[in-house]
């Protein structure tokens, strides 16, 4: 197979706190997977086309670690309160209008165009309770091209009635069915992933039953984690014999070891779950946009860097109110430095690179070998054109960058999106 070959302006960071930048470079790729990225082209490529998107900005895909599908319609509404509270006010109510699949249909179909267009490449999404919707979520993030983990949503308490899945083994039941039709439709790049809400929504029995559908598919898991104080002491409650919220899900193998697993916010771990976190290599994903918003607080992300604990971001639509993994950046950078600020001055804020690694190789690191143009790194990379940002003197390149995620290019400068090594969409001038 002849390799793909792409020339422009090319900023990764192989390791985190290291933006490199090649100018007017080349990333190389055969069978989807990167051959690596080159200041000149090596002899071996000389005569293969290169598709040449000249001043432009290349870097790699962006991940997002944590966002609920059903959640898109009503982003940017109901910033009005807590976590707890949005939940049973806002959430759960839109949630409950996807047991009808002409209205999935429409708000899922919006979801997908978005995603579709935006800088992220891959994704791992909450669906709902509903089978059916979750399926037809599934079809639609496969035609957008990106990679996704799709999960329909256990819960089988403190819910509205219509959200309640009737008993535990009721949702085992249909989460069967949903991960038997998902694997038998053949999906090429959406995969089905184990969706236990949260601790308040999933009662033990709920949690052993699912439990016996991870090992019997060896999925991986997606859930929330000491997000914020009223539903920690909610855990606490409900389950007074666990020593920390995490050990809730992990008494059923559902926090990491054998279970890939990601944990959306993590903003109120104790040094007992931080240690279990790292320990079981659970993946932690940052959400700081949705934490701000429903009044969570901020996750100390440089503790879980210094620990060696494994850090993405996620959007948290609807929690976050956009899904532009380039204001996931900026969010992180800029709470970094009010926690810094306020609350611990030993933890230093991100930096930029930093901000971008976590969004890439960082949150890429759930999907293999994925967020970098190294050799072997799956080829994901998002085009950028930025001379709708004009400036009157010469910027680096590294500059060029940190300008077009703050400005949110991901909006409109987007020109090309490669996805595994296929061209997904590319404008042409
Ligand atoms: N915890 C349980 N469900 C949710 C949700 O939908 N969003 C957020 N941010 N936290 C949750
Ligand atoms: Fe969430």
């Amino acid at each position: 197979m002849e390799p793909l070959i792409i020339r422009g302006n090319i900023l990764f960071t192989p390791r985190r706190g290291e933006l490199r930048a090649l100018p007017r470079g080349y990333a190389v790729c055969r069978g989807g997977v990167c051959l690596g990225a080159f200041q000149s082209l090596p002899g071996e490529y000389r005569g293969i086309p290169v598709t040449d998107y000249g001043d432009a900005l290349i870097i790699p895909g962006l991940v997002d670690l944590h966002i609920h599908a059903p959640q898109y319609a009503f982003r940017g509404t109901g910033m009005d309160c807590e976590l707890l509270e949005w939940l049973k006010r806002y959430t759960f109510p839109e949630e409950a209008r996807y047991v009808d699949l002409d209205y999935a249909t429409r708000a899922y179909s919006l979801f997908a165009k978005q995603m579709k267009n935006s800088a992220t490449t891959r994704a791992v999404i909450f669906g709902t309770v509903h089978r059916e919707a979750t399926l037809l979520l599934m079809d639609l993030m496969e035609e957008t091209g990106l990679i996704s983990y799709v999960g329909k949503v256990n819960m089988d308490r403190d819910a509205p009635d219509e959200l309640r899945e009737p008993s535990p083994e009721a949702s085992a039941f249909d989460t069967f069915g949903f991960i038997n039709v998902a694997l038998r439709r053949g999906y090429r790049r959406t995969r089905p992933i184990l969706t236990p809400r949260f601790i308040p929504s999933c009662s033990d029995a709920l949690l052993r039953e699912l439990s016996e559908v991870r090992r019997a598919y060896d999925l991986p898991v997606q859930s929330h984690l000491s997000e914020n104080p009223e539903e920690v002491a909610l855990v606490k409650r409900l389950v007074p014999s666990a020593a920390f919220y995490g050990e809730g899900y992990e008494r059923f193998g559902l926090f990491g070891g054998e279970a890939r697993t990601v944990m959306a916010h993590c903003v109120y771990s104790t040094e007992a779950e931080v240690e279990r976190i790292r320990k079981n290599g659970v993946w932690v994903a940052h959400c700081p946009n949705s934490n701000l918003n429903i009044c969570s607080g901020i996750a100390p992300v440089r503790r879980y860097l210094e620990a060696g604990i494994r850090v993405g971001l996620g959007s948290d639509v609807a929690g976050g109110q956009t899904e532009s993994m380039f204001r996931a950046v900026t969010d992180a950078i800029q709470v970094s430095k009010v926690r810094w600020r306020y609350l611990d001055p030993e933890a230093r804020p991100l930096s930029f690179p930093e901000g971008l690694y976590l969004a890439t190789k960082g949150g890429g690191s759930f999907f293999g070998r994925v967020g970098s143009f190294e050799p072997g790194y799956e080829f994901d990379a998002v085009v950028l054109d930025d001379f709708i940002l004009p400036h009157p003197y010469p910027m680096t390149l590294a500059e060029r960058l940190e300008r077009a995620v703050y400005l949110g290019l991901d909006r409109e400068g987007i020109r090309a999106k490669y996805v595994g090594g296929c061209c997904q969409f590319q404008y042409t001038e």
